[in-house]
């Protein structure tokens, strides 16, 4: 039984034959269906590329003649182009696929991916690669959201919100890997090839970018604007299908992250002293300030003669700049973010807006027949368990 193996596919050889030197640059270019366009990306691309030493790899997984048409215009290319024809029964992953697998058979530094529709313009793909290969980086991104990009080639209006939206989406449940990445579904970008491991990319859908950065947290990523063009002949291949395939790639991709989160290095010993000792802390300086809150109030009660809400009141401004020193300083020293006045301001907040929580608790207890010191110490004591769950950490971390 013979089963077509795309993996150990031999690409078919055109074009000038390769020298010893490795090519610096493969361009991969996926095609389905694109013997219009073909011929002229090829015609464009040549002469852009070849003094940056590349070679062009076409994985092909097309039904026209697509394959014959690459085979007549590469036939005198002074580089070298070679072609992977996929049979219809070893289309694995659709264009992930074939991009996987063009990277795969890749020899250049660089790998440059790029669309055979002409939306992606040869001059930016070249200049892109261009840029790429002198910079420390290991991806450039060729975006259409930032700078002088844009998406006018995109066929229609519904198509261009479903791609901002998508994009948003995207960005949202990546916001840490994809902060600096504007464009993360782009099928217009370079790579270092040494830097990306393809066994750890999965062949799904439209999006191999998004695969690539989210599977490559630690990657470089830089960003070249675009202005997409409109697709030169023939029609997109993007489906509804398409579609139900991306969101759940996108399933698939944040699970591998929740399994990457609760893999995370055991803690160690004196991690989880911290943490105890943090707790401790936490503790005694409530204890403190329960303390402190009450010889408040006796003061403003018995000696001042205040009413007791008001009394109240004030012990809670005492009582919280006495914590807010001490858990400024003791518990949280290393771990501030905010400046003085926004750390003063919030833990001050959140004691007034606990302190109104308090104060009807107070007085329901004090018309219960309760002593007002008691009274304040057992809202005190409640407080300080809410406390407990919800701590100081809102104030730190926020
Ligand atoms: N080998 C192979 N196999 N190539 C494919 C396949 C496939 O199953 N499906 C599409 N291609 C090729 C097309 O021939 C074309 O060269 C390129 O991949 C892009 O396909 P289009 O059908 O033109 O897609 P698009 O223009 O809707 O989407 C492009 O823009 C999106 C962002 O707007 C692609 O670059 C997407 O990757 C990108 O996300
Ligand atoms: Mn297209």
């Amino acid at each position: 039984r013979q089963t077509p193996d795309s993996s150990t596919a031999v690409p078919e050889e055109l074009g000038r034959a390769a020298d010893d030197r490795p090519p610096r640059l493969s361009v991969v270019v996926p095609t389905r269906n694109e013997a219009e366009n073909v011929p002229v990306l090829i015609a464009r691309l040549v002469p852009l590329v070849t003094s940056l030493g590349a070679e062009i790899v076409v994985v092909d997984d097309s039904d026209d003649d697509t394959p014959a048409v690459v085979a007549r215009v590469a036939a005198d290319a002074p580089l070298p182009v070679r072609l992977l024809h996929r049979p219809a029964a070893a289309r694995t992953g659709g264009l992930s696929g074939a991009v996987l697998l063009g990277a795969g058979h890749a020899r250049g530094d660089w790998v440059l991916v790029m669309d055979a529709d002409l939306q992606h313009p040869p001059e930016t793909a070249a200049m892109l690669a261009a840029i790429a290969m002198r910079h420390d980086v290991d991806v450039v991104v060729g975006t259409r959201y930032a700078g002088d990009g844009s998406r006018a080639g995109l066929d229609g209006l519904v198509r261009e919100a479903t791609s901002s939206w998508a994009t948003r989406l995207v960005k949202s449940l990546f916001p840490r890997r994809l902060a600096t990445v504007s464009d993360p579904m782009s099928g217009l970008f370079a790579f270092r090839r040494d830097v990306v491991r393809l066994d750890r990319m999965n062949p799904v859908g439209f999006k191999v970018l998004l695969e690539l950065l989210v599977r490559h947290p630690a990657a470089r990523v830089a960003e070249v604007a675009y202005e997409m063009a409109a697709r030169h002949a023939g029609r997109s291949k993007a489906t509804l299908r398409e579609g139900l395939a991306f969101l759940r790639h996108l399933s698939r991709l944040r699970g591998q992250r929740l399994v990457g989160q609760i893999r995370t290095r055991p803690r160690t010993v004196r991690e989880r002293l911290h943490e105890v000792g943090r707790m401790v802390a936490f503790g005694l300086v409530g204890l403190t300030g329960m303390a402190v809150n009450t010889a408040a109030l006796w003061f403003f009660y018995e000696p001042a003669q205040l009413h007791h809400l008001l009394g109240a009141a004030l012990a809670t401004q005492v009582s919280t700049t006495w914590n807010f020193l001490l858990v400024d300083n003791l518990i949280y020293r290393r771990n501030r973010r905010a400046g003085l006045p926004a750390r003063a301001t919030r833990f001050f907040l959140l004691n007034n807006v606990l302190l109104l929580l308090r104060l009807p608790v107070l007085q329901a207890l004090v018309w219960a027949g309760v002593g007002v010191l008691a009274a304040n110490a057992v809202t005190l004591v409640g407080l300080f368990l809410v406390r407990f769950l919800v701590n100081d950490r809102v104030i730190y971390t926020a």
